[in-house]
């Protein structure tokens, strides 16, 4: 039995900063942002929008599709959770109206997040092949203004829908991971921003992915050449591109510039929206999708890596006919939608969301329909739908 991804939703918040004025406002030049990180826009979360929102927006966008009674898990990935106890999934499961008989609960691990909760929906419906189970990754990065990874920030959600004869790509069996006990990036309770020694993590990220992909072609036999496309969780494109480069670097001309073609059409969606953690991965790989010309049954290969740190390196093939099922022109319209905040601007929403007020009032335009935090009522969140 194959089982994979049947279904992608994506949700990303409706404001955004350009790079350029970025760089600008922090005199840097423009280049070490555009070329040097290789980020073109950074999405920008209000306080209105939270990693549950974001999930629920992300998931509703094909949940009237699918056949809700079969649904037998769902988890929820992220390391922007807003509760110590009680799980990110339950508030989404309320808000869909998803039936009380599944299964269901928060998990974490940095950025490998949603690839272990992708893991464990394949599992299970190895398991039980006639339920599905649907995983969301959803996150808001955040560093704080003024330092080195303010550039690398992001917010958004991608949300999966995991079966049995999937019609989008069936995971491969086997995979090959790696861990280790490290301090590259972390987030401890008493802080909303996350601490991270950039350079020693990009450093671990690179050889992780060089130690797991070796692995993993050991395992399979394959070589560099037999994929149609390698794709990577990417913080900022250029550590995705660096990761890419070693890759490729015995290789002919001909897989070279194959393989640089199909990274470059796996980041486009990252240069606008930045970093979102958990989902940045499965970002590339809608990016992927809709952006380069595959092969029914193409071979990708995924690298997935959670700071603190975990990678793993597994790999799908695409289904027959996998571009009908894309969420392109809504893909469009979330990027068509944004506000372009000036430097001023961004920097008021960011700090007015990281002091979450307890009243919170849907001040901006989003469009209805959309799910957004409505603030706390006895400590308890609220999460609503713009009439
Ligand atoms: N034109 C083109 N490129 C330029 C440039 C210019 N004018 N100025 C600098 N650059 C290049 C540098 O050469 C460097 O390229 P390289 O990485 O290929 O060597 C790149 O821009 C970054 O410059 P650097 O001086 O290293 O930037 P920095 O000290 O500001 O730090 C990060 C960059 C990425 C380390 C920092 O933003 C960070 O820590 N981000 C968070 C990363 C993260 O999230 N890690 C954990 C998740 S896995």
């Amino acid at each position: 039995m194959q089982i994979g991804i049947d279904k992608i939703g994506f949700f990303t918040p409706n404001k955004y900063v350009d790079m350029t004025d970025l760089a600008l406002a922090r005199g840097v030049d423009p280049n070490k942002f555009l070329i040097g990180i290789g980020q073109r826009k950074m999405a920008v979360a209000d306080v209105t929008q939270d990693a549950v929102s974001m999930g629920i927006n992300a998931t509703k966008q094909y949940f009237a599709e699918i056949d809700q009674s079969k649904v037998g898990l769902l988890i929820f990935a992220t390391e922007s959770s807003v509760d110590q106890s009680k799980s990110a999934s339950l508030f989404v499961k309320k808000a869909l109206n998803l039936h009380p008989q599944v299964r269901t609960f928060e998990i974490k691990e940095a950025c490998f997040g949603l690839t272990a909760a992708l893991m464990t929906a394949r599992d299970y419906v190895r398991v039980h092949p006639h339920h599905t189970a649907i995983v969301i990754g959803s996150d808001i990065a955040r560093y704080g203004l003024n330092t080195p990874g303010e550039v690398t920030q992001g917010a958004g959600s991608v949300s999966l829908l995991v079966k049995a004869n999937p019609s989008i790509l069936t995971l491969n069996e086997g995979h090959s991971a790696y861990s280790e006990d490290i301090d590259d990036f972390w987030r401890p309770n008493d802080s909303k921003v996350a601490l991270v020694d950039g350079k020693y993590s990009t450093q671990v990220y690179l050889e992780f992915f060089k130690k797991t992909f070796a692995a993993y072609q050991a395992e399979k036999g394959w070589m560099t050449r037999d994929f149609g496309a390698l794709i990577y969780h990417l913080p900022y494109t250029k550590m995705g591109l660096k990761a890419n480069n070693i890759a490729i670097a015995d290789e002919d001309k001909n897989v070279q510039e194959r393989l640089t073609e199909t990274f470059t059409a796996s980041k486009q969606l990252s240069m606008e929206v930045g970093n979102i953690y958990t989902a940045s991965l499965y970002m590339s790989l809608l990016s992927l999708l809709e952006h380069a010309d595959l092969e029914a049954n193409a071979l990708i290969g995924l690298f997935s890596y959670g700071s603190g740190a975990m990678a793993e390196f597994f790999s799908a093939n695409l289904v027959d006919g996998y571009q009908k099922q894309l969420p392109l022109a809504w893909q469009e319209h979330l990027l068509n939608r944004r506000q372009r905040l000036s430097v001023a601007e961004y920097e008021e929403v960011f700090t007015a969301a990281l002091n979450e007020p307890a009243e919170v009032e849907l001040t901006s335009d989003e469009e209805r329909g959309m799910w957004y935090f409505a603030g706390t009522k006895n400590h308890i969140r609220q999460y609503c739908q713009v009439k």
